[in-house]
């Protein structure tokens, strides 16, 4: 059969997608796809590339936000702002940068003897917590297609069971579990999610194999990437766009503060400077480059939809 004959528009809103690749992604693969939609593998094959090259010329928002940090006893009132807002504004796609858990009860950095250790939460209402506030965002946002460039904290997962091989996939398992039921998708720390032509990860990875920090990264991205680049990790906000030689080059970084609680500090940094940032953003992006950002504090959420 041929593709002008499907009217994608009605398929897409029948399956509760908004895009080819989504819907592959939700049936299991392309061949799924084709049975189900009683076409073969090249017809969708081709639906993709046509679809990925509308993406890069049309206008696209993306919503970003990044760096929760959900943990038992840590309110999620902001987050419940942060969908009603995606609800309100409706993007093409929803990005979480990673560290969406914080995953305390994973934390190697927090020695067994300690008072601190004892104060950790346990791995159980990690994940419960987390599958929780995944759950109540796809509701109130009313969208399940959100993408998470999982960060450090996430990646704590894969290291605890790296280190203790009894519990290989037990833990993961678990995990996907989660993001299944919310219908959620990641990428794994340190790996580049590309979308309309702009790359999005938790926080490029230097030459020494460590995540990009400090207060001056967005220069070190900006001039360092071949495409646009968006990441977190920093919890700092920060734009850059770095002109490159030649006719109309530059790359633009964009560094995405943080979505934990407004004046939440967590116990590592209490003492220490943070100057971190709290909000989201909407990215537009064209022709495979950010065009346009909004960024929009917490604070400003709150007086919305509070
Ligand atoms: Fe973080
Ligand atoms: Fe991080």
């Amino acid at each position: 059969m041929r593709e002008h004959k499907h009217d994608w528009t009605s398929i897409y809103r029948q399956y509760g997608v908004r895009n080819i690749t989504q819907l592959v992604n939700k049936t299991g693969g392309i061949r799924a796809t084709g049975r189900l939609l009683h076409l073969n593998e090249s017809t969708i094959r081709h639906k993709i590339a046509s679809e990925e090259t509308d993406s890069l010329n049309k206008p696209q928002t993306i919503f970003y936000f990044t760096d929760t940090h959900v943990q038992p006893k840590l309110e999620t009132d902001h987050l419940g702002w942060i969908a009603k807002h995606i609800k309100e504004i409706n993007p093409d796609y929803i990005i979480n940068g990673g560290d969406f858990a914080d995953a305390e009860s994973l934390c190697s950095h927090i020695l067994p003897h300690t008072l601190d250790a004892r104060q950790k939460p346990s791995l159980k209402s990690d994940i419960a917590c987390m599958e929780d506030a995944m759950l109540m965002i796809s509701e109130l946002s009313g969208r399940r297609d959100i993408h998470v460039t999982l960060g450090n904290h996430e990646e704590r997962i894969w290291t605890m069971e790296k280190n203790n091989p009894d519990l290989a996939y037990l833990l993961q398992e678990r995990f996907d579990g989660a993001y299944e039921k919310a219908g959620w998708t990641y990428t794994k720390f340190g790996v580049y999610h590309t979308l309309c032509g702009v790359d999005f990860t938790h926080a490029p990875m230097m030459m020494s194999g460590k995540p990009v920090g400090g207060k001056l990264s967005v220069n070190n991205v900006a001039s360092n990437s071949v495409a646009d680049c968006v990441y977190g990790h920093t919890h700092m906000k920060a734009e850059l766009s770095v002109k490159k030689f030649g006719p109309d080059r530059q790359t633009t970084a964009i560094n995405g503060g943080c979505s934990m609680p407004i004046g939440y500090i967590p116990k590592y940094v209490q003492g220490g400077s943070s100057g971190w940032w709290h909000g989201v953003i909407e990215i537009e992006v064209q022709n495979g480059r950010i065009q346009d950002t909004t960024f929009i504090s917490l604070e400003k959420l709150k007086k919305l939809y509070a």
